[in-house]
């Protein structure tokens, strides 16, 4: 038997060259592009996107949440063909599935927001680009991305804001996600104990890092600096993180939302741990819809789950108002769980982010393969063939594990 016979025997499939195209080969999962993140990035750097506040128990129950729902198939229902389309704001959207804002992002890819806009552009989903982000809005529209979002911390400096404003109307931002939940940056423990600048400064442990992930470092050397690209100044040198803390304004209240809306003329959403009653006041303060998230167990500790939040909500607002949801969607699972209980969509954050450190923009593109083909499979074994019938079945589907 010679070596050909010998692969054919055992199904040997051999294993892509380049780097890349190897990861991906691999990656079956989110969780697969999680590790292969890890060990693309320096510690620090993997640390700031996986980690949460303080103890991490928001960012655990995220997941438990989602896990403790159990699924009870309608089985023998012909599921021959299925679809996952949906409309949102009126618009067709390939599925229910859109990538939250994100900071930073260029520190996990010199790509950063080009790659994540692209990827969502091409898979005709929505991206919303965070008030933090790495590259501005002018160049992520020029990516010609069917669905442009903005989010928005409402900064102290207002004339920065409103400044914000206008580039995204002119960039033709289609919704504005005004977040609710950073009165003040939360303390994340991993990046204190990981002495994480952004960006990545040159100290005694990157360069011992540098031997140890030599394609991140050579990668973000030859790139560009990173800077606050959509924040006034950003030619100042010398802008940091802690320049970026002092703008959260903890004075924040209901009537800076009306002021919002009366300057914003697209959709208007609210993101944040937002409770029916709150919700309620939000679409009366004029919002289009809340975008339910606990910021991935970012920002307070031991806060509800986002995804415990969506029923309630749903039951206040009634059918019209638009819910997102993120904070822990790991799986299609998760994603068929939130619209049957009341979501319109699903968003994630590190999910892309893992992919984007994984395997760049292609990386990206994985985790909206896996999520769609996922759901499909989860709609599928469930018996359902469509989204509005999932909703519709919602109590039969899903019940919660007894504790
Ligand atoms: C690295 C990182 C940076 C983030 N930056 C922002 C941000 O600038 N603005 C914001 O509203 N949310 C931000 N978020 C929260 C996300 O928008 C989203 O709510 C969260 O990631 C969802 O949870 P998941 O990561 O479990 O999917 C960030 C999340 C991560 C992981």
């Amino acid at each position: 038997m010679n070596l050909e016979e010998l692969r054919a025997t055992l199904q040997f499939k051999p294993m892509p060259r380049n780097h890349k195209e190897r990861v991906l080969t691999r990656a079956y999962s989110i969780e697969d592009l999680r590790r292969a993140a890890k060990k693309a990035l320096p510690r620090s750097v993997f640390d700031y996107v996986e980690g949460g506040s303080d103890e991490e128990t928001t960012l655990r129950e995220n997941r438990a949440a989602f896990q403790s729902r159990q699924l009870h198939p309608r089985t023998l229902n012909d599921v021959s063909s299925v679809s996952i389309e949906t409309t949102l704001f009126g618009r067709n959207l390939p599925a229910p599935i859109g990538f939250s804002p994100t900071g930073y992002t260029r520190m996990m890819n010199p790509d950063g927001e080009i790659a994540v806009a692209r990827s969502a552009g091409r898979n005709g989903i929505p991206y919303a680009l965070s008030t933090v982000g790495t590259t501005t809005i002018e160049d992520v529209a020029a990516t010609g991305i069917g669905h442009l979002w903005m989010q928005i911390y409402l900064l102290k400096d207002r004339e920065l804001t409103w400044a914000l404003f206008d580039r995204a109307r002119a960039s033709g931002v289609e919704v504005l996600e005004f977040s609710i939940d950073t009165a003040i940056g939360a303390r994340r423990l991993r990046d204190l104990r990981n002495g994480l600048t952004i960006p990545p400064s040159l100290s005694p442990a990157t360069i011992v890092d540098i031997g140890m992930h030599p394609r991140y470092w050579t990668s973000m050397v030859r790139a560009p600096g990173m800077k606050f690209a959509n924040l006034a100044d950003t030619d100042k040198p010398g802008q940091t993180v802690a320049d970026i803390n002092a703008q959260f304004d903890s004075s924040l209240t209901w009537s800076d939302l009306e002021d919002i809306r009366s300057r914003w003329p697209g959709k208007l959403l609210v993101k944040g741990p937002i409770n029916a009653d709150d919700a309620q006041r939000a679409i009366d303060a004029g919002a289009d819809g809340v975008h339910l998230s606990n910021h991935g167990g970012r920002q307070l500790d031991r806060c509800v789950p986002a995804i415990d939040l969506v029923a309630p909500v749903r039951a206040q607002l009634g059918d019209e108002p638009t819910i997102v949801v993120d904070s822990g969607i790991r799986h299609g699972m998760d994603i068929a769980i939130a619209i049957a209980e009341g979501a319109d969509l699903a968003t994630v954050g590190r999910p892309y982010l893992f992919g984007l450190a994984a395997a760049g923009e292609q990386g990206v593109d994985a985790v909206y393969e896996i999520l769609t083909a996922e759901l499909r499979r989860t709609l599928q074994l469930l018996g359902c063939t469509t989204l509005p019938e999932l909703r519709a079945h919602a109590s039969e589907l899903i019940t919660r594990k007894q504790p």
